[in-house]
């Protein structure tokens, strides 16, 4: 109301000598504030909305350039890795896909050769990526020469266990390290010189998987979440660190890198029923692709977890903190360890 009177006064309609400069002044400040906070909910809502239902997605595509290019995917032998393996061979990719069991990669990749007519090559690689003693250069150099254009750091894994922290051994926690950061990051470390001449020529894009469990207290894993947390700076940063060396305002020629972030999904690891704030491997998959490409460094592919996050961040703390208690000691139950035996804080 008085926000009213002041616009008709400063068109000379009204005269209110009852109202006091400082109150004009409080006035124009709060509708200031009040068109900025409209202004920015109304910019997050068109872009959720352009970016879950109107956005291209087949903006992969450019990944699908030069000679029939090769897709790397770590942990790509269950769950979404396979996933989302599948999917990019059937749309015309060739592969290179990692596992701990050899066994288990060749049945995948008799499965991908029988099943899809893309007629692409399977390439694998085998390393278990809780050791320290993995022979990254090895690998890099044995596939040094292909036309890799896209890279997918997905493997990780999540321990939980009924013992606290410092119950865990050193090499127990070093593995929940290893799988879910320091894996990744030296797989990526191996075969960035040969994906940078690649993008000299073509885009080259490298995603990293996280977890929306990064921005939540979890008991029981807190290295699994720390890891993902890690993992969540170091997407942002590499992007920035390939460009430090190009001229101003050129980025044509550096890779791109991507963090992707997810809820739950039903997966070897997460053995659930399928809803819609945990879709299957093959749905999330999907989403996934469509967001390759899309130009930014940050992505939830699928909706359902962007709405579940934005709760998450909107809930009182206190309420969410209780949630993800009730949700880990039933998930321990579920695993048949005895919640008698867990110590009360
Ligand atoms: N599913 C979810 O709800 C969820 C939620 C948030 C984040 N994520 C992240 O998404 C990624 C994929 O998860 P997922 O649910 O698809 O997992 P998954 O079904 O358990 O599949 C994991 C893949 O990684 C491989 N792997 C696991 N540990 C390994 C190791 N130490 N060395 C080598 N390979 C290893 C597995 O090989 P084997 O076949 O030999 O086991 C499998 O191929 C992970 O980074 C996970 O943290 C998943």
């Amino acid at each position: 109301m008085s926000s009213l009177v002041y616009h008709r006064s400063l068109l000379g309609h009204v005269r209110r000598p009852n109202v006091s400069k400082v109150d004009v002044m409080w006035d124009l400040l709060l509708s200031v504030i009040g068109y900025l906070f409209c202004l920015y909910h109304l910019r997050n809502l068109l872009d959720f909305i352009w970016f879950y239902f109107l956005r291209p997605t087949d903006t992969y595509k450019k990944y699908l350039s030069g000679p029939r290019p090769y897709a790397l995917i770590t942990g790509a032998t269950d769950g979404i890795g396979k996933a989302l393996a599948k999917e990019l061979y059937d749309k015309g990719f060739n592969l290179i896909i990692h596992g701990r069991n050899e066994e288990k990669i060749l049945s995948v990749v008799n499965e991908f050769e029988n099943s899809s007519s893309s007629g692409g090559d399977v390439k694998y690689f085998v390393a278990d990526a809780d050791r320290p003693d993995v022979d990254f250069e090895g690998i890099a150099k044995r596939f040094e020469g292909l036309n890799v254009t896209l890279v997918v750091n997905n493997v990780g894994g999540i321990r939980i266990r009924l013992e606290r922290f410092d119950e865990w051994t050193e090499e127990e926690h070093l593995i929940q390290v290893r799988s879910n950061a320091i894996f990744p990051t030296l797989v990526t470390r191996a075969f960035l010189s040969s994906l940078r001449d690649t993008a000299r020529k073509r885009p080259v894009l490298v995603a990293f998987m996280g977890s929306t469990s990064d921005e939540m207290a979890m008991p029981r894993i807190p290295l699994y979440i720390a890891s993902k947390a890690y993992i969540r700076k170091l997407a942002p940063s590499l992007h920035a660190d390939e460009r430090f060396d190009i001229p101003d305002g050129r980025v044509d020629g550096a890779i791109d890198f991507m963090h992707v972030h997810l809820g739950t999904v039903r997966s070897g690891l997460i053995v659930a029923p399928v809803n819609f704030w945990r879709p299957s491997s093959d749905v999330f998959a999907k989403k996934l692709i469509g967001t390759f490409g899309c130009g930014r460094q940050y992505v939830i592919p699928y909706v359902g977890h962007a709405v579940m996050l934005k709760m998450h961040r909107t809930w009182p703390k206190w309420y969410v903190d209780r949630g993800i208690q009730k949700s880990v000691r039933a998930h321990l139950e579920r695993e048949g360890l005895s919640l008698s035996g867990l110590k009360k804080p």
